[in-house]
């Protein structure tokens, strides 16, 4: 079959690199991909945020099934595009419509379902900017530090841990009243702090029934230690050696029936992966975020563990035959470090010439941010560039080849932190 995948970045790579191995695969195009996705497939110039140009592609290249990275085209509706045009209603789509992307795309949304199904998340309440004096004076009642969380998408910006009363009323109005984050600031979520232990665990489903992914950390600072400013993902390791067991039980037991089960009675068909953003509260799992899709950098050490024909996997979610399928999964060790850009998550440069992409023997070298210069050698063009991701027998091989091999791959301004894993 013909598979056409939206994204761009180190989750598209790893998504795409999995798709290849597929033996049911004719032909993969990526849209609209960088330089690691030229290798395991044809990129298309076409944005994932362009509905009419996606049909376009789909319709020119005979795609079999859309396969979407990214949560903004999912949060638009681009499923929903998708049934409601007799030319391509036929293909599947790897992806939830509009209102089973509302557990992303409206923190609101997502605290109200949790809410309504009895799923653990810290307590909360929501504010507009007509209720901005009410939320004040509900910040008065609370006790710091507390988290305020814009409504809508705002690119992993829109969450504010204020650790005073007064931060947080400053920011609440500057979210409400000043639109910091835009329309996606025009409702604000104020929840607990909740103090533990983050881990990203994710499922994919048809609908009916789910498989439990890999599960894994991801480092969000961009700082050693855990320190400064967030950033998209600094690296991930898979497995979580502390979310084996009893608690993953938990997660499944609390979090993740609870979640479908609510999907179902809520009458959302969803076809697609849930990530669950989880915090490991003394053993006891609360959900921090729900996403809509796999997580970046996740997947990059998520997917090599996955066993399953990748392909026949996602064709099962599609087809809602998912109960047919056996999840294997690799017991190796799998790490992620991303190499950045100097300057990122704030301003950087792009354009780097990058050199020792083949020498970095034993590790698999998933793209995030890099485009072709126009004698076709590999260039930086994002803030995330490369994940150098590694098996090993245990975390400490796994870290040692990716922080083995960090070195060998050079660019202007390269940063890597050199302490992911840490805290495991
Ligand atoms: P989100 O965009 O919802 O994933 O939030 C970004 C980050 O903020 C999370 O990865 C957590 O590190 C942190 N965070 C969000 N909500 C909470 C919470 N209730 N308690 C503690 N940390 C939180
Ligand atoms: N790594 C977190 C995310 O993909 O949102």
């Amino acid at each position: 079959m013909n598979i056409l995948l939206l994204g761009s970045g180190g989750r598209e790579h790893a998504i795409a690199w999995k798709i290849a191995q597929s033996p049911s695969l004719e032909r993969l195009f990526i849209a609209p991909g960088n330089a690691g996705t030229a290798a395991t497939g044809t990129n298309l110039p076409v944005s994932p945020n362009d509905f009419p140009a996606v049909k376009q592609a789909c319709l020119e290249y005979r795609v079999d099934m859309l396969v979407v990275g990214p949560e903004e085209p999912l949060v638009r509706g681009i499923h929903d595009f998708f049934l409601a045009d007799p030319e391509i209603r036929h293909i599947p789509v790897i992806g939830p419509t509009k209102e089973g992307a509302r557990l992303e795309g409206s923190k609101d949304f997502a605290k109200e379902f949790m809410t309504r199904h009895g799923i653990p998340t810290a307590t909360y309440r929501t504010f507009t900017k007509a209720s901005l004096a009410v939320g004040i004076r509900f910040l008065d009642t609370c006790s710091p530090p507390l988290v305020l969380k814009a409504d809508g998408l705002a690119a992993g910006k829109g969450v504010m841990i204020c650790r005073t009363r007064e931060e947080a009323a400053a920011e609440l109005t500057a979210m409400l009243d000043g639109a910091r984050f835009g329309e996606a600031s025009s409702k604000v979520v104020i929840e607990q702090f909740l103090e533990g232990i983050e881990l990203s665990a994710f499922i994919i489903t048809d609908g009916l029934t789910y498989r439990i992914l890999p599960e894994a950390k991801d480092y969000k600072k961009i700082g050693e230690g855990d320190t400064g400013p967030n950033t998209g993902g600094m690296g991930s390791v898979s497995p979580v050696p502390f979310a084996r067991g009893p608690f993953l039980e938990k997660v499944e037991q609390r979090v993740i029936i609870p979640t479908m089960e609510g999907l179902k009675a809520e009458g959302i068909r969803y076809r697609g992966f849930i990530f669950f953003g989880l915090m490991n509260v003394q053993g006891d799992p609360y959900v921090i975020e729900y996403n809509c899709r796999l997580g970046d950098p996740e997947t990059e050490s998520v997917l090599p563990r996955i066993r399953n024909d990748f392909v026949a996997l996602l064709k099962s979610a599609a087809d809602g035959t998912l109960d047919r399928i056996t999840l294997e999964t690799d017991p190796v060790t799998y790490a992620s470090v991303m190499l950045v850009s100097a300057g990122y998550p704030d301003k950087y440069e792009k354009g780097k010439r990058i050199s020792g992409l083949d020498r970095a023997a034993g590790s698999l070298l998933f793209h995030a941010g890099t485009a072709f210069d126009s004698e076709g050698q590999v260039i930086t063009s994002g803030g995330r560039v490369i994940s150098v991701t590694s098996p090993g027998a245990d975390l400490n091989e796994a870290l040692g080849l990716s922080y083995a091999n960090a070195p060998v791959i050079t660019f202007d301004g390269k940063y890597y932190r050199s302490d992911i894993g840490f805290d495991l």
